[in-house]
């Protein structure tokens, strides 16, 4: 066996650590062709590509480089993509998650601060196919739409309008699907939510908002809420429904309309989980003094029966800063923190759907305690006077606090064998471990 290296071996030696250095500093340079571009078709360009309310498009190097600045400083704030709940508190998985991985976040810094490289052209992915806005994602057996366009002109401030219309129900239906979009000028129309209003709604009730019960939202990307088999929403005859329209002028006069669509059972069936749209945590009392930072309310929501959460929305106005919703069990033997919105956004209506795994199973006798802030000082961008004492009100520049939350009463029964189930699929080694 030789022990002594000869000049040829320590020839290949060397040939070797150089071939290891420059491939470990190719792997470390991070590119706009090979590392970025992926990244932007499956988190950002839904939003900002040609022909949407996004301020600019991010399809190509060229359209990306002179906003590298500004990208770091949004994807390091977690303000872009919009998705502004606290991953590390309470449930941490969701259906309609959209936010960047922390691997991805860094890529895109890791870009930025070494120069925002192009890289080698041949890396550059195919462009992403982007759908018809047209498109239904269900076969509505209803389709309500406002029965004329708005129309936006060039220049206008962001506005929020409230429009009725009553779609002529004459029975009870269960919804199976329902999708909301813009059918006309949807690069105006930043979102839309449409909401359920019924004579039956308890009338001077705090609890229900001028535009009714929560039923669907639109955003850009976003498909149909289809209910699992067996549950659904009751939509009850004489219903009407309001449209809540978030509408931003793009520089050119554009009429936009809004469609909701709905998919109902057939008539008769009797659904085994009917979802509830409803407020918790609501706070009437609301004070918030004017140029005051962080003022903290407080509401409580008491189940009467076990309950399966859903989804999580914190609904505040121009002044919301914050919001965290926990649940106290009964006796307050336990009490678990279940969502924290931390860097709440008035323009943006964003709605959690909890991943089915990790949907709350809460027992009867449970109090959703939610606790909001509002900072009604001028270093909130969306606070139109800082000078004004704000209190509870309909209008915008009034503000809330409370959750939407949607859920599913069980009998109890269905929550223990739910808590079992849950259970033994988290004692259970997931496939491939
Ligand atoms: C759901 C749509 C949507 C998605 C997804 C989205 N954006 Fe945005 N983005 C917007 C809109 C709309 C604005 C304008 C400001 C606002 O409304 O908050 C904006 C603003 C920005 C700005 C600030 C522009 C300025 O004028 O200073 C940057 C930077 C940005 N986005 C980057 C990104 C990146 C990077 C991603 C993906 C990682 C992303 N966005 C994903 C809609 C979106």
């Amino acid at each position: 066996m030789r022990t002594i290296w000869t000049r040829w071996d320590l020839g290949i030696l060397s040939v070797l650590l150089v071939f290891i250095m420059v491939n470990g500093a190719a792997a470390q340079q991070v590119t706009f062709t090979k590392d970025v571009a992926p990244v932007l078709q499956e988190k950002c360009q839904v939003c900002h590509r040609p022909g949407t309310f996004a301020p600019m498009s991010l399809l190509t190097y060229e359209e990306a480089r002179p906003w590298a600045k500004a990208i770091r400083e949004k994807v390091l704030a977690r303000e872009m993509p919009p998705w502004h709940i606290d991953k590390n508190v309470g449930v941490r998985h969701f259906k309609n998650d959209r936010s960047l991985s922390d691997e991805q976040i860094a890529t895109i810094v890791k870009w930025v601060d070494g120069g925002a490289l192009r890289g080698n052209p041949a890396d550059m992915p195919p462009p992403r196919e982007f759908e018809d806005q047209d498109k239904w994602h269900i076969t509505p057996d209803l389709i309500v739409e406002l029965p004329k366009d708005i129309i936006v002109p060039a220049k206008w401030p962001d506005r929020w309008i409230d429009v009725e219309v009553n779609p002529g129900l004459t029975e009870d239906r269960y919804i199976q699907a329902i999708e909301t979009k813009p059918t006309k000028g949807f690069r105006v129309v930043h979102h839309a939510v449409t909401s359920m209003k019924h004579d039956d709604d308890p009338p001077g009730d705090t609890r229900v908002t001028a535009q009714g019960t929560f039923l669907n939202e639109y955003a850009l990307g976003k498909n149909a809420d289809v209910f699992p088999d067996g549950a659904a929403r009751l939509m009850k005859a004489g219903t009407k429904i309001n449209f809540n329209l978030h509408l931003h002028a793009i520089g050119q006069e554009t009429a936009a309309n809004v469609a909701l669509g709905l998919k109902f059972y057939p008539k008769g069936y009797v659904p085994k989980f009917v979802e509830i749209s409803e407020h918790a945590g609501d706070q009437p009392d609301l004070d918030i003094p004017a140029n005051t930072n962080d003022v903290r309310s407080e509401g409580y929501t008491t189940l009467t029966k076990p309950a399966r959460i859903l989804s999580f929305q914190p609904h505040m106005h121009n002044r919301g800063k914050a919001q965290c919703m926990e649940a106290i069990y009964p006796g307050g033997r336990k009490v678990e923190t279940l969502s924290c919105v931390s860097n709440y956004q008035f323009a943006w209506h964003l709605v959690y759907l909890y991943a089915e795994d990790e949907q709350p199973l809460l027992p009867a006798g449970t109090t959703l305690h939610v606790v909001s802030w509002h900072n009604n000082s001028a270093s909130n961008r969306f606070n139109p006077d800082p000078d004004n004492l704000v209190t509870f009100g309909q209008r915008t520049i009034d503000d809330m606090a409370f959750a939407w939350i949607s859920y599913y009463y069980l009998s109890d029964e269905e929550y223990k064998q739910q808590l079992e189930e849950r259970k033994a699929k988290q004692q259970k080694p997931t496939a491939g471990n």
